[in-house]
């Protein structure tokens, strides 16, 4: 799977917290300060560096190692995040460490963080105060760390970096369609607020939907309010070499009974719909219209893609 390497400085902890949270978005991915980094140099394919920023400068060791590392990284897939105080007109801070990598950088971001007195060291705290009343504005704790802001990031890199090495469209979705065909079981989680469920529940695919009947429960009490499934459909593990397993997003629909969508359902899991007066409860049947598909596969490296491909159904 494709590795990422963070990179960071962080004098009072807020671009460690940051980087934390996106290496654990972003795994498989290390982090290291720039003397871990160069101590062991592992590569990547995806490099993430955060600076920063301290007098409207990002931090000496990072901008000293962007400079004596320039190309190399000029070849790597680079994204920039620095850590800041100021909002509007904070991108500009990035600049520096832009104009080095120039065309090596996939994206940047001004990141909001935090500032705790008590922890400055004593030229730190001057300076601060300086600021302060230089510019009359309180001399107090500022903490503007944006964990949502953080993580949309992050998420965003994670889809730049999985786009790497993809298979052709139609034949990713002809690989799907067979490993989904190829099981019967899937789990369908559902949740609105505090109230989550993940239910093994068996299926049936036709074009883009997954069918599924049910006698009812608290599942159906979470589609009420809230359309938006996620399912998971795996192999049983078997060693890192044979991973096979997807997440699937949609939407839930639940379909009347008495119509004749619902009795083509009924049909496609090989009941008669005259035995349905038999059954001991109502049969509820589900559809759900997939959105998109992750699908990690040992098989796609065989193939001499990456490991995890993605697929969009289309709208509508
Ligand atoms: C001495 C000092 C100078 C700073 N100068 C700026 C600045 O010029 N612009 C800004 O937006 N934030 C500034 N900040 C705020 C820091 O960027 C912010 O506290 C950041 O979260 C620090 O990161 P760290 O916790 O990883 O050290 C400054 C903070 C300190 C301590």
């Amino acid at each position: 799977m494709l590795n990422t390497i963070l990179i960071y400085e962080s004098k009072y902890g807020s671009t460690e917290e940051i980087i934390k949270i996106m290496a654990k978005i972003l795994g498989p991915a290390h982090y290291y300060t720039v003397d871990e980094y160069k101590e062991k140099k592992p590569d990547g394919d995806l490099f993430i560096i955060g600076s920063p920023i301290y007098r409207e400068e990002p931090d000496q060791k990072i901008l000293k190692f962007i400079t004596e590392n320039t190309e190399w990284l000029k070849q790597k897939k680079v994204a920039l995040f620095c850590t800041c105080l100021r909002g509007a007109g904070s991108h500009q801070y990035l600049k520096p460490l832009q104009t080095y990598i120039g065309k090596g950088v996939i994206a940047s971001k001004a990141l909001r963080g935090r500032l705790v007195i008590d922890k400055l060291d004593k030229f730190d705290y001057d300076n601060f105060m300086a600021f302060c009343i230089k510019n009359v504005c309180s001399f107090q704790d500022v903490d503007l760390i944006n964990t949502r802001e953080i993580i949309d990031y992050a998420l965003y890199l994670k889809k730049i970096k999985d786009t790497t090495s993809k298979m052709p469209q139609h034949q990713v979705r002809i690989h799907i369609e067979e490993f989904i065909q190829n099981h019967d079981t899937c789990t369908l989680s559902t949740g609105i607020g505090d109230r989550v469920r993940g239910t093994p529940i068996e299926y049936t695919y036709r074009g883009g939907y997954l069918y599924i009947l049910s006698e009812g429960g608290e599942k159906f009490a979470n589609i009420l309010l809230n359309n938006n499934v996620a399912i998971s459909i795996y192999d049983p593990f078997q060693g890192m070499n044979q991973l096979g397993g997807m997440q699937i997003r949609g939407r839930a629909f639940l379909v009347e009974e008495n119509t004749s969508e619902y009795r083509e359902i009924i049909a496609m899991k090989g009941i008669a719909y005259e035995k349905l007066v038999q059954f001991p409860a109502k049969l509820y049947a589900i559809k759900v219209k997939i959105k998109e598909v992750e699908f990690i596969w040992y098989k796609f490296k065989e193939m001499g893609y990456e490991i995890k491909q993605y697929y969009h159904f289309e709208d509508g």
